[in-house]
């Protein structure tokens, strides 16, 4: 398909957009590779339908935006390391991302974007929350922005990948885990807009900040970051596809679906130290 046929049909005002017309299972045209980047880093997450593309494919799309890296906590996919398999049913005991977060934003580079590519999906439920930190940022008043701009904050691996693997009885007796400095406030690279770069899975604390302000200001950015007005809510469907990127968008993913089985393959592209 080319640059002709592709659509762009915004989710809610604040975040997202389904792109239509396009099939991912072909290489993208320059041209709707640029409408789906700008997309993406304009609208925070992006969604397609019915591409049953095979997991090399969804690599090389992810490659398209970026190097494709491990994640720090999951085995991957067999013979496949930079795929994350996410997997929930009957017997499982945790889903992944189902608290708000960035992913990994624990890493000093933490991850640019998340390709996920779901092939099954409950009959209801399983929905997955985006977030703008684009406009959860806008929203804050001016007195809040310039209490926050300077501020850094420490994003740890350990607590929230230690305590996954404690309760599916996995052993990382010896490991250790990334852990970070972030800047509260970031600026996305591309689009040159502030979003807010703290989350309720890794950050543990404001650095040179007395820890009872510390608690408070990031209790406040934790509720205030889900605030409704700033999300779209994703009703997957066989073979759809979420883009999100993580520099400027939190997401969360509801469990509400057991013992129905959800599964999809996750692809992962680098990041840079955000600023
Ligand atoms: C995740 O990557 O955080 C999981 C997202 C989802 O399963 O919807």
């Amino acid at each position: 398909m080319s640059g002709n046929t592709l659509t762009i049909r915004e989710t809610t005002p604040a975040i997202g957009a389904e792109i239509g017309g396009v099939d991912l299972g072909a290489t993208l045209a320059d041209e709707d590779f640029a409408r789906v980047h700008e997309a993406l880093v304009t609208r925070g997450v992006i969604f397609f339908r019915d591409q049953d593309i095979s997991v090399e494919r969804q690599k090389e799309f992810g490659l398209r935006f970026g190097e494709l890296v491990a994640h720090p906590n999951d085995p991957g996919l067999d013979g496949h390391p930079e795929v994350m398999i996410i997997h929930a049913d009957e017997t499982s005991k945790r889903v992944a991302g189902e608290r708000w977060h960035s992913d990994v934003s624990c890493a000093a580079e933490p991850p640019m974007g998340s390709i996920l590519r779901l092939f099954t999906v409950p009959d209801s439920g399983g929905d997955t929350l985006f977030a703008s930190m684009y406009a959860a940022y806008d929203a804050l008043s001016d007195r809040m922005r310039s209490l926050l701009a300077g501020l850094t904050a420490v994003h740890d691996g350990g607590p929230y990948y230690r305590g996954v693997n404690r309760l599916i009885g996995r052993d990382d007796g010896g490991r250790t885990y990334p852990r970070a400095e972030h800047p509260v406030i970031r600026t996305h690279p591309v689009t040159g807009r502030k979003t807010i770069f703290v989350n309720e899975m890794f950050t543990t604390h404001l650095v040179g900040v007395p820890t009872a302000e510390s608690d408070a200001i990031l209790a406040f950015l934790f509720r205030h970051v889900t605030n409704p007005q700033f999300q779209c809510r994703f009703r997957w469907a066989e073979n759809s596809i979420a883009f999100w990127d993580n520099r400027c968008v939190q997401h969360h993913a509801l469990w509400d679906y057991f013992p129905h089985t959800r599964s999809g393959y996750r692809v992962t592209v680098r990041g840079e130290r955000p600023e």
